[in-house]
């Protein structure tokens, strides 16, 4: 088995950053990218991504027009035709409704995928999971395909994507590992050989099917709950007089555990963490196994208390129906993506709480941003960061930009006079930032 010709089904996050690389490190393999949203389509075919990663412009255009194509669903039905393996890239959000509504997956997306596929191919295909899937959902997608096409020969794969928003193109570069799941180890093969064109074999994990499903959705929580551990860990040092920071480097210097993802914040965010656990939550009750579901649930309610604790020293500390500056929509730097970000919940409890709330960042789409929100009517957006502290009561960095680690306190003391406190949710300002006299300023994980 070889596979030549590509297609994906999802040009979103994972979908068009992942098969540009694979594009661009297998020139010979032809990667047709489709999604049934036309101006994503349209965006991925014009100079303004519809993403935006560092090098991923650079990364298209190279490929595109090569050996990449973006379509939309209908016209690459002819590429699906031909395409000896197909990736679905779509994306499984939470359930909104029906059964495990809250916490399930909800996987209509990739069954119609599967759907979609089965009404028009023939032969022998390899269908790929690249979206994050609850456990077994390999045997779910297989019947929906073997039971709307008998012609057809399907081997699927799991192949789930562990790159992370803002660092996506290094990742999938100079991947730490590729997690290949399958039964037939002929496809399985035919997968490695496309990534082993660009990643150490060494490097590729090759593992049964299940096994595959359920490390993505392991990572993930594991990752989660390492946020929620440092995070519950701020509070203790807030109220003790020990200094998270300091704490956080000590825990990490143990090799046992390590450095990274030790950063007391303001909270998780992104489209995954979240939705991750929910799932696992989910299997585990949906298995029987209540105390795991319950262990991984406090992940969750960890986060959530941490962004509402967050926001009520904000709402404590300025005057009633006075203004907060918010520094940072996006869910983390380098990136314009905004989904589940901390900054919506805080937001959202500033203007319940009858403030007025003026943001800046420097990627994120205000107008998307607001949508939803209730009283967004008292919610605006600043060209710069000048513009947005200017007269407000606080301050508070949401998303560690580099540009808000480096702002020159001093030099704004003039639009800071009403300000009682800044507060920094990402502890990003240097400790020893010279600050105008008498601001109050707050890092998480720190008492004072
Ligand atoms: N965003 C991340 O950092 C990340 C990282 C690893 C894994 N994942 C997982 O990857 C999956 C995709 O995530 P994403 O962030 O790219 O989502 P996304 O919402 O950015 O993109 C999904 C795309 O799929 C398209 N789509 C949905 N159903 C379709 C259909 N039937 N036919 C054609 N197009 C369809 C949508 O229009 C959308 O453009 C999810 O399962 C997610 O959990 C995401």
């Amino acid at each position: 088995m070889k596979i030549n010709k590509i297609v994906c089904i999802g040009a979103g996050y994972v979908g068009g950053p992942t098969m540009a690389v694979i594009a661009d490190r297998c020139p010979h393999v032809d990667v047709t990218v489709i999604d049934m949203n036309e101006v994503r389509i349209a965006a991925w075919n014009s100079s303004s991504l519809p993403v935006y990663e560092p090098g991923l412009a650079e990364v298209v255009q190279r490929a595109r027009g090569r050996n990449l194509k973006f379509l939309n669903h209908i016209d690459g039905v002819q590429a699906l035709k031909e395409a000896d393996a197909i990736f679905i890239s779509v994306n499984t959000p939470t359930k909104t409704h029906g059964p495990g509504a809250g916490k399930a997956s909800d996987l209509s997306y990739v069954e119609s995928c599967a759907r979609f596929i089965a009404q028009h191919v023939s032969g022998q295909k390899i269908v790929i999971e690249k979206s994050t899937m609850p456990v077994r959902t390999a045997e779910l997608i297989k019947e929906i395909l073997t039971h709307n096409n008998s012609q057809a020969k399907f081997d699927i794969l799991s192949n789930p994507e562990f790159l992370a928003e803002g660092t996506a193109i290094r990742d999938l570069e100079k991947p730490e590992r590729v997690l290949i799941g399958g039964e037939n180890s002929e496809a399985v093969q035919a997968l490695v050989d496309i990534y082993a064109q660009w990643v150490d074999p060494r490097l590729i994990i090759t593992t049964g099917l299940w096994s595959a499903e359920l490390s993505k959705l392991a990572a993930n929580a594991f990752l989660a709950q390492r946020v929620s551990s440092i995070n519950s860990m701020s509070a203790v040092c807030e109220k003790t007089g020990a200094n998270i920071d300091e704490v956080a480097k000590v825990i990490g210097t143990d090799s046992r555990v390590g450095p990274k993802f030790l950063k007391a914040s303001v909270g998780f965010g992104g489209s995954c963490f979240k939705k991750d656990v929910l799932s696992l939550i989910y299997i585990c009750e949906s298995y029987a196994l209540p105390e795991v579901a319950h262990y991984w649930q406090q992940v969750i309610e960890i986060n959530e208390w941490q962004k509402k604790r967050f926001a009520q020293k904000i709402i404590e500390s300025v005057p009633p129906h006075g203004t907060v500056a918010i520094l940072g929509l996006a869910f983390k730097k380098e990136t314009n993506d905004f989904r589940e970000s901390a900054s919506i919940d805080i937001v959202q409890h500033l203007l319940q709480a009858g403030l007025k709330v003026i943001s800046y960042d420097p990627k994120v789409n205000f107008t998307e941003f607001a949508k939803g929100l209730q009283k967004a009517e008292n919610l605006k957006s600043a060209s710069s960061i000048a513009v947005a502290i200017n007269g407000v009561h606080a301050v508070a960095i949401l998303t560690e930009w580099p540009e808000f680690a480096s702002i020159n306190w001093q030099e704004f003391a003039p639009q800071l006079k009403n300000c009682n406190l800044i507060y920094d949710g990402r502890n990003i300002v240097p400790v020893d930032a010279p600050l105008p006299p008498k601001l109050n300023f707050q890092r998480i994980g720190v008492s004072g």
